[in-house]
């Protein structure tokens, strides 16, 4: 944020000039999407609509393979 928005407070490795970012926490939640409507992170990226229909479609045609890496990073975040 830099000094202009410097707010003292230290999160982490974030200073007081940073702002965190708060994870997604994505390895831990039992439901997704704001109103908890997919059980899985399939069914989170399936439900894509609008400016993200694009996603779904390359989601869509990708390996199982590739699919769980991205299931593996996507909990990383
Ligand atoms: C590889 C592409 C993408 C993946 C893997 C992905 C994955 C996800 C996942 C797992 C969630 C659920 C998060 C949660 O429950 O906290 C989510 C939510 C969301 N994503 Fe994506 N996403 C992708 C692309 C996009 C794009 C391109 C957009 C917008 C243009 C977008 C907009 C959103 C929005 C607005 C939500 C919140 C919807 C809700 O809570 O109901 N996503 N995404």
């Amino acid at each position: 944020m830099g000094e202009a928005l410097r707010d003292g407070f230290t999160q982490f490795e974030a200073t007081g000039q940073d702002w965190r970012t708060a994870p997604l926490g994505l390895r831990s939640r039992s439901r997704y999407l704001h109103d908890g409507r997919a059980a899985t992170l399939d069914e989170a990226i399936r439900a894509h609509d609008g400016e993200a229909q694009g996603s779904v479609t390359r989601y869509t045609s990708q390996s199982a393979f590739d699919r769980e890496a991205l299931f593996a990073f996507l909990g990383t975040l």
